[in-house]
């Protein structure tokens, strides 16, 4: 059996302790199911920079570069607050995302049934909700340059930021957005803010062209990026597929996590192009949420969207969609059956604890494994 190489970056905060739970979650498909996982493990964000002095050491990207997949937890906190911006935990991520060429995010939100109640909205605007957020993420004013500050002499400073997108950027990703719509409702929302940005010109001129030249069988929708926020919380059920770009996708899937109920529930997935040789895309799995300094040690992290990550690995890094449908079936079934970490507390209940929600899954999974 060829084995399948896996780089673990717990990071920081609570990301060791979520990553915790993935790592049984692998130990046991290893078992039970053959999958033949191997894990190498490394530093990044914060835990790097007290290790090296860097976010993420070249030795760690060498890792990543030649795993199938990267499983992270989370990097940051207010440890680091003082560091140098070049090195502070967010630039192991980014410089991850960039140098691996991790241009489409993939960050689905889905309210599990069970936890309808547990979002700030109704019960009926969210309940059956599932659509994916498909964000830009190695371009725009993350990337863009320049990006500094100047000192202007005068007493006064000017801050800069760039957002750029050319051509093949958009292109790629809309690509992706449409592709996936075919295996989903067919319906893709694409959103800028071309109003008041070239690059949103250029990005809904690029859509339209895509969409007609590629995918006339896919509905496309076209929303001004502020209007689309308004519209997540006033009816999230009409979007499929939206996509969009690196800074506005960071907010509106913050958004979007949270209508599931927390932003503990939301994994995703961030994926390269196709190799040309072998067809293989460079990927990375992380929970949406952050480091939780505040929990951060104490047991109570949720490790559901983590774990979730891990199954997007299973189904887009390699082609295990059953044992993805299986840990997905075992999620749905541990909070059908009232189990919740503290961040999905209703009112009531008793909280379980991070390594007891991954008992209750690893249960379910033995159950479902039958
Ligand atoms: C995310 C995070 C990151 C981002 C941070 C940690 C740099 O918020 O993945 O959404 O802004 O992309
Ligand atoms: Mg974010």
């Amino acid at each position: 059996m060829a084995s399948r190489n896996l780089l673990l970056l717990p990071g920081d905060g609570i990301g060791p302790e979520v990553i915790g739970q993935v790592r049984r979650v692998i130990d046991w498909l290893n078992q039970r199911a053959n999958t033949g996982f191997e894990c190498e493990k490394d530093l990044v964000g914060g835990s790097a920079y007290d290790a090296h002095g860097q976010a993420i050491s070249d030795a760690a990207m060498d890792l990543a570069q030649s795993a199938d997949a990267v499983i992270l937890g989370a990097v940051g906190g207010p440890k680091w607050d003082g560091v140098a911006y070049e090195v502070r935990p967010e630039a192991g991520l980014l410089r991850l995302r960039k140098e691996l060429g991790l241009f489409a995010n993939l960050r689905p939100a889905i309210c599990y049934p069970a936890l309808a109640d547990s979002s700030s909205l109704k019960r009926e605007l969210i309940e059956g909700l599932d659509m994916m957020i498909v964000r830009e993420l190695t371009g725009g004013v993350y990337f863009g340059e320049p990006k500094e500050i100047i000192d202007l002499g005068n007493g006064q400073k000017r801050g800069i930021d760039t957002q750029i997108y050319e051509t093949y950027e958009i292109e790629r990703i809309v690509r992706v957005a449409f592709d996936l719509a075919r295996t989903r409702d067919g319906r893709v929302t694409s959103s800028e803010k071309r109003n008041v940005m070239k690059s949103g010109v250029l990005w809904h001129e690029v859509a339209v062209e895509v969409h007609s030249r590629e995918y006339p069988d896919v509905e496309l929708n076209h929303i001004l990026a502020d209007a689309l926020a308004m519209q997540l919380v006033r009816a999230p059920k009409q979007f499929d597929v939206i996509v969009t770009d690196n800074l506005f996708g960071d907010i509106l899937s913050d958004i979007a996590a949270m209508l599931t109920g927390s932003l503990g529930m939301l994994p995703s997935a961030s994926l390269g192009a196709p190799d040309e040789k072998t067809g293989k895309r460079k990927a990375l799995y992380e929970p949406v949420h952050g480091s939780a300094p505040d929990i951060t040690g104490k047991g109570l992290a949720n490790p559901i969207a983590c774990i979730a990550s891990f199954g997007m690995a299973l189904r887009y890094s390699f082609d295990l969609g059953d044992e993805a449908n299986m840990l997905d079936n075992a999620i749905a079934a541990v909070l059908a059956r009232g189990l919740r970490t503290a961040d999905l507390m209703g009112d009531g209940a008793d909280p379980v604890g991070t390594v007891e929600m991954g008992d209750a899954i690893l249960e379910e999974m033995e159950r479902l494994a039958g």
